[in-house]
């Protein structure tokens, strides 16, 4: 940890995401004694609070949402790291006090992390705003006789609209910024199942000889989320499933499952196979995608009553490289879904003869393991099983759950997680300029495809509360494939596509006929 003094400016701290992740998130480093000891967290925003008001601001969201961990000691200790600081985003000459505020910080030679938690539409502004100022370079402020201060900058979600703007985005950033300066967040990337990942593929020997179209047959991501748009319907109407989910969050996990071993354990080696892995992905044919929209989403506060903005997603996708030639990879997401479950599962080929008598299919199930990102964290594998004093054999499934196997007693946030390492300078869990372009020129052919394509799959509605729209499982029966469910203990058992809500779509026993 450094005791060079370090500031965080957060930009647009009076909004959602610092109140509901990035002040406690700093609490909770703070309380670790993971931040630097000379720290300052300055608010900036547009509204006229004093330093006061951002206090009481922070102490609310803490009681709010990191109230677990909340101590009148430590924070009366945190409260002194927190001031304000006024802005007008797209204003530059309101960005001499901020630059102002910040030197008189221990005379600027404080290292720099700025966070933009703002409207993307002013994130170019701002960039060129802290340029014109100076405010990105390394060597400005620091002691002759000390490392140069560094400065960072903190990049939300959503980077870009599409490829074009994303570039254009990038092309702001690096006329400012030198990319190792930046950190493009996806906070998936730091869920500690997401992170996992490389864990169980590189530090254990048992998968990677079988991580390959010779034992797996395919490979499906799903991200479902039980709540629908809520307040944000203003936003995601204009976004929709694929530009808020599939391409970041699910190209994400794509990215991890697919890559080649890195070389290191490093942000460049491991950007770089990720990034190998987008770059190999096969344009998607329209034929292989399905959108949908839950009933009762064009009703919804700020949708548009004719909107064409999809809530739901499912794709096949192809990776053509060595490693993954024609297996595909079938990625879906949803809002009003009726569970909340993030998870990967990989489902693995049949052995080749049949020997045993089985229960209820006629063949064996497929192995599959499963990651399961959240909730219950943790990985699940699935393996045919004899059952006792029965010579017939049952899928059966081999369970770590995180809760039972590591002592912490709550997984920590993902911001917490990036947060630290942005300070840290390690951008492992952060998105590289090509990523994120890369992400881009895999989704941007379907979104214009559903727009402009009149061949293209027709918008399909769904029942909240099912797991889509029927076409999601039509998508898949195509090459008898079916999707499967792990980690799911309350409402619907293992391996099992029945819709949480029957009878609305063909379910559970044909889909496991066809597996
Ligand atoms: C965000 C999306 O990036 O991720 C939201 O904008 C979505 O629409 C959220 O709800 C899901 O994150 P998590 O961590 O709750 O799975």
């Amino acid at each position: 940890m450094t005791d060079k003094p370090t500031v965080i400016a957060i930009f647009g701290v009076t909004g959602d995401l610092a109140r509901r992740k990035l002040i406690p998130s700093l609490y909770s480093n703070f309380i670790k004694g993971r931040l630097p000891q000379r720290l300052h967290i300055v608010g900036v925003g547009r509204r006229d609070w004093t330093d006061e008001t951002l206090i009481n601001h922070a102490r609310q969201s803490l009681r709010n949402y990191a109230a677990a961990i909340y101590d009148e000691r430590a924070w009366e200790l945190f409260r002194q790291t927190l001031s304000y600081s006024k802005v007008n985003l797209p204003q530059p000459e309101t960005y001499k006090t901020l630059r102002d505020d910040l030197n008189a910080l221990d005379g600027g030679c404080c290292n720099r992390l700025y966070y933009l938690s703002i409207a993307p539409e002013f994130y170019a502004d701002v960039i060129r705003n802290l340029g014109a100022l100076d405010m990105a370079r390394e060597d400005a402020g620091g002691r002759a006789d000390a490392a140069p201060p560094w400065r960072r900058i903190v990049i939300e979600k959503p980077f870009g609209y599409d490829l074009t703007t994303a570039q254009s985005l990038n092309r702001v950033v690096h006329s400012v910024f030198k990319e190792s300066q930046v950190y493009r967040i996806d906070h998936y990337l730091g869920k500690e199942t997401a992170q996992n990942i490389l864990f169980m593929r590189f530090a254990n020997t048992i998968f990677e000889p079988i991580w390959n179209r010779s034992h797996i047959s395919n490979v499906q991501v799903t991200v479902a989320e039980s709540v629908d748009v809520g307040t944000r319907a203003g936003y995601y109407d204009s976004s929709g499933v694929m530009r808020d989910m599939m391409q970041n969050h699910l190209l994400q996990l794509l990215s991890l499952i697919a890559m080649e071993p890195p070389s290191a354990f490093d942000a460049d080696a491991l950007r770089d196979e990720k990034v190998k892995v987008l770059q190999a992905a096969r344009p998607i044919k329209l034929a292989d995608t399905v959108r949908g929209q839950y009933d009762g989403y064009r009703a919804a506060e700020g949708v548009a009553s004719d909107s064409a903005t999809p809530t739901f997603a499912a794709l096949k996708l192809y990776i053509d490289n060595w490693r993954w030639k024609d297996i595909p990879f079938y990625l879906r997401s949803g809002k009003a879904i009726g569970q909340k479950t993030t998870q990967v599962n990989i489902q693995f080929k049949r052995p080749p003869n049949s020997i045993f008598e089985l229960t209820e299919s006629g063949d064996y199930s497929r192995n599959m393991l499963s990651i399961c990102i959240q909730p219950d964290e943790g990985i699940h594998l699935t393996i045919e099983a004899k059952i006792p004093d029965q010579p017939i054999a049952k899928s059966v499934d081999m369970e770590l759950h995180y809760k039972n196997a590591f002592t912490a007693d709550n997984l920590p946030d993902a911001y917490e997680r990036l947060i630290l390492d942005a300070i840290n300078g390690d951008a492992q869990l952060f998105i590289r300029s090509d990523e994120i372009e890369s992400a881009w020129t895999i989704v941007d052919p379907v979104i214009e495809g559903w727009q402009c394509d009149p061949g293209a799959p027709p918008m399909q509605t769904y029942a909240a509360g099912s797991w889509g729209p029927a076409a999601a499982d039509e998508l898949l029966e195509r090459e008898e494939h079916v999707w499967r469910v792990s980690c799911l203990h309350e409402k619907a058992s293992c391996n099992d596509s029945t819709p949480l809500n029957p009878p609305d779509r063909s379910g559970g026993s044909k889909a496991a006929q066809l597996e």
